[in-house]
């Protein structure tokens, strides 16, 4: 580390971020989190600069899966990146990767890589349009597909609506954002609109929440976009390789007909991919649909995505995580018992959502927002300050990296930090 940054406090370095990175970051994303700066990460803990040491259950936003700089990922990177990083040209291991990714997801034939899921969604989108010669498509509410100006849409149902200042109305012509978890609502929009060519849901809402869907909600999808001939689109950004080594699709048993993935697909690395079947994939291969990218496909992230699915194809590996999801889990809702804290827990132990207020069932983004969202933000800067690195959305995610002893540590941490929460009894 350069001598002026390790002398430095997360507040000094806050202030000088602030003259040269608009906001002190480089995502909007990262606005709620500036106040610290990370300077080393390793398994399921990462070190701030003032040498603060936390257990991370935000991993980066989910692509640490394997942990932080996981020895296998990086001595398959190390090894790569000697003979050259991208070469404008094919290299073996993007065709090994392509091949491990369809192994492990297993329904689809066939897959292009991207670097981001932001790029990988248009992709999705294009393909659709492409394929069914219609214009618009159906999104769901609290949904998540990246920051572009045709995806980038408020929480309002019906039309999209711009959420950034730039944002031309224009882009969000073509998407219709429907409530989750409402298979009428579908229906009754494809029945209303004949110029759908595709409807995208995150498998298993976790931008909003961590909802599980309904049973029979994907099921419900999969029968419609089938009759009524629209791609069905999974974007399994965050679900894909965390659900279960062939994502959401595998975990709930539905295929889609396109979906995408990425954070964790490549141990850390930036590497994203939509797949699909042969057929729709077609047009891309010839040219007629446009897929590009100079860093698609590059050398090092596919040595990280081939060492990811190696160990993701390892034995027991998403049962012991499972395990230890639901030890951490069922730790934290019996303190909230004993702290009379109003925590609602829901999800799946691989990403689950913590909020306070009712535990009722969250089904979708408005029951999502009746929760005391300014509770959560509150308890999030206590849990910080115990040393746990999550953001204030609620979500929690957990990485083959954790251990039982973390887990341990966590709820001392949980409990101490419920502790100063000072719930009525
Ligand atoms: C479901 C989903 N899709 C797409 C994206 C966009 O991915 P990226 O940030 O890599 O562009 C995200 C990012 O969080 C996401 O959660």
């Amino acid at each position: 580390m350069n001598d002026s940054v390790s002398n430095s406090s997360n507040t000094n370095l806050l202030a000088r971020a602030q003259k040269v990175l608009p906001g002190g970051v480089n995502s909007n994303v990262r606005l709620a989190v500036r106040d610290r700066f990370i300077v080393r990460g390793s398994g399921p803990r990462v070190w701030d600069l003032e040498g603060n040491e936390y257990i991370d259950y935000l991993l980066g936003q989910g692509p640490n899966f394997l942990g932080h700089a996981n020895p296998e990922i990086l001595s398959a990177v190390n090894a790569a990146m000697q003979d050259g990083m991208l070469f404008g040209a094919q290299n073996p291991l993007e065709v090994e990767a392509a091949e491990r990714v369809l192994d492990a997801i297993q329904w689809a034939e066939q897959l292009r890589f991207n670097v981001t899921g932001t790029e990988a969604a248009q992709a999705a989108l294009r393909i659709a349009r492409a394929h069914t010669g219609k214009g618009k498509y159906i999104r769901f509410q609290g949904h998540y597909h990246g920051w572009l100006d045709n995806v980038l849409t408020s929480t309002k149902l019906g039309f999209g609506s711009p959420i950034s200042l730039g944002q031309p109305m224009s882009a969000l012509s073509g998407c219709l954002v429907l409530p989750w978890n409402d298979l009428d609502a579908v229906s009754k929009a494809i029945n209303a609109d004949p110029d759908i060519a595709a409807i995208i849901t995150e498998p298993m809402m976790v931008n909003s929440g961590a909802i599980v869907p309904d049973t029979g909600f994907l099921e419900g999808l999969r029968e419609i976009c089938t009759e009524e001939k629209i791609v069905l689109i999974f974007d399994e950004v965050i679900t894909g390789f965390r659900l279960s080594r062939g994502g959401a699709a595998q975990r709930f048993g539905v295929s889609p007909d396109l979906a995408t993935y990425g954070k964790a697909i490549a141990g850390g690395f930036p590497v994203a991919a939509i797949a699909g079947s042969e057929k729709l994939l077609h047009k891309v291969g010839t040219g007629e649909i446009n897929h590009s990218g100079t860093f698609n496909g590059y050398a090092i992230g596919s040595a990280a995505t081939i060492a990811a699915m190696k160990i993701l194809g390892r034995p027991n590996i998403y049962a012991n995580l499972e395990t230890l999801g639901t030890t951490l889990m069922e730790g934290m809702n019996g303190l909230a018992v004993k702290h009379g804290a109003p925590l609602h827990i829901q999800g799946l132990p691989m990403a689950f959502h913590l909020s306070f207020g009712s535990d009722e069932k969250i089904r979708n983004y408005e029951d999502l927002v009746k929760q005391n969202e300014a509770s959560y933000k509150r308890f999030v800067a206590v849990i910080r300050e115990s040393n746990i690195w999550i953001t204030d959305r609620g979500i929690w995610y957990l990485s083959m990296a954790h251990t039982q002893e973390d887990v341990k540590e966590t709820l001392e941490r949980f409990d101490n930090a419920l502790s100063k929460m000072n719930f009525e009894l």
